[in-house]
């Protein structure tokens, strides 16, 4: 049996604010397009704190929360595309200021659906009895990579850190992960290798769909109606796939939380689906699109909201780039 169980969750957002107004004073742009075509009147951005920092804030916040001893965790998975080093993996750092110390450690980069990945790979280790209790963290520091002059992404992304201890539960969980790399140029950031010293190295090799510039090399580059075209029929797609393999309805399903990159793109996928507008949980006015952070961080919110009781049914889903897309279910 697959079955998880939340046993605490925590979460890091930065204090600085970026709100809408700040933006158009950099761009050319204002509150009421920002709000009316994505539902984000604010965002976080890490000013100086790293992405590591942002982990391990939201991971000992999860641990406290879980009332374990770290010593007790096995594995810790962090979801990330901002990591702040190559390597280590970021998931090494947090074990080692978490005191996780016994645990395995490892990054799973899927963009957005960095959480649903690594919630289905946790409940796979679960499964095996050496594994007690996994510490998933995602986190993103986005800014350094968004360019502050493209008014359609800038405006979308916020930094913040969500986590979750989760440990194993005789209740089923299901899950559908997907992953459509036809599309990986809709959405990207490339590596800054211009400043090797090595005399041999000549421009990188482009896979073919994506045309680098030195201004594009290191900055989020993305194609919005691709994206959200893609999106909205990823979510729909998820939900119905999980739901079918679980073999339950949607009225079934206590609550709904996706991945928050536009009120718009939920909405539509919510009327499509028919799902009633109440079971789904969005809090991206506040905190914009943190990537991989935004389901964890609504998955603490509710919890500490008292929203998530044991014996509830919660439906996750989420979509990224790569493209990948996602959904679990599980009974809490
Ligand atoms: O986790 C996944 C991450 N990515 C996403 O979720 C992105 C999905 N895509 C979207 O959310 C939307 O496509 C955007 C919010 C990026 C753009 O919204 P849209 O309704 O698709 O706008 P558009 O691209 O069709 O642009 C409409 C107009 C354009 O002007 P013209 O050409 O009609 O004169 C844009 O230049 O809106 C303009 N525009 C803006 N105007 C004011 C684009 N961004 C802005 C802005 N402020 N921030």
């Amino acid at each position: 049996m697959r079955g998880i169980k939340i046993l605490g969750t925590g979460t890091y957002m930065p204090d600085t604010v970026a709100s809408n107004d700040w933006f158009s004073t950099i761009l050319d742009t204002n509150d009421e397009w920002i709000y009316s075509r994505t539902g984000i009147r604010e965002r976080r951005i890490s000013e100086d704190k790293p992405n590591w920092y942002m982990a391990v804030e939201a991971a000992n916040a999860a641990i406290k929360d879980s009332g374990i001893d770290p010593a007790e965790i096995d594995l810790v998975l962090a979801a990330t595309c901002s990591p702040d080093y190559f390597y280590p993996a970021l998931s090494c750092i947090v074990q080692n200021r978490t005191g996780a110390s016994g645990a395995a450690a490892f990054d799973i980069n899927s963009a957005c659906t960095g959480f649903i990945n690594a919630l289905d790979t946790a409940s796979r280790f679960l499964e095996d009895s050496d594994y007690r209790n996994v510490l998933i963290v995602a986190s993103e520091r986005l800014a350094p990579h968004c360019d502050y002059t493209d008014r359609s992404a800038s405006i979308l992304f916020g930094d913040g850190a969500g986590a979750a201890v989760i440990t194993r539960n005789d209740k089923p969980m299901w899950s559908y992960l997907s992953a459509k790399g036809d599309f990986f140029s809709a959405l990207w950031c490339k590596v800054d290798h211009s400043r090797s010293n090595c005399p041999l190295l000549k421009p990188d090799a482009l896979p073919e769909g994506l045309l680098d510039t030195e201004a594009k090399t290191h900055t989020l580059q993305m194609n919005g109606k691709a994206v959200y075209k893609f999106a909205v029929d990823a979510m729909e797609t998820a939900v119905h796939k999980v739901l079918e393999r679980s073999g339950l309805g949607m009225e079934d399903i206590d609550l709904y939380i996706p991945h928050q990159a536009n009120a718009r793109i939920i909405e539509s996928a919510v009327k499509a689906l028919g799902l009633p507008q109440d079971k789904v949980y969005v809090n991206l006015e506040k905190h914009g699109n943190t990537s991989s952070a935004c389901i964890p961080t609504c998955l603490a919110e509710l919890r500490q909201a008292g929203k998530i009781q044991d014996g509830m049914t919660v439906c996750l889903v989420g979509f990224g780039a790569g493209l990948t897309s996602g959904a679990i279910v599980f009974n809490q």
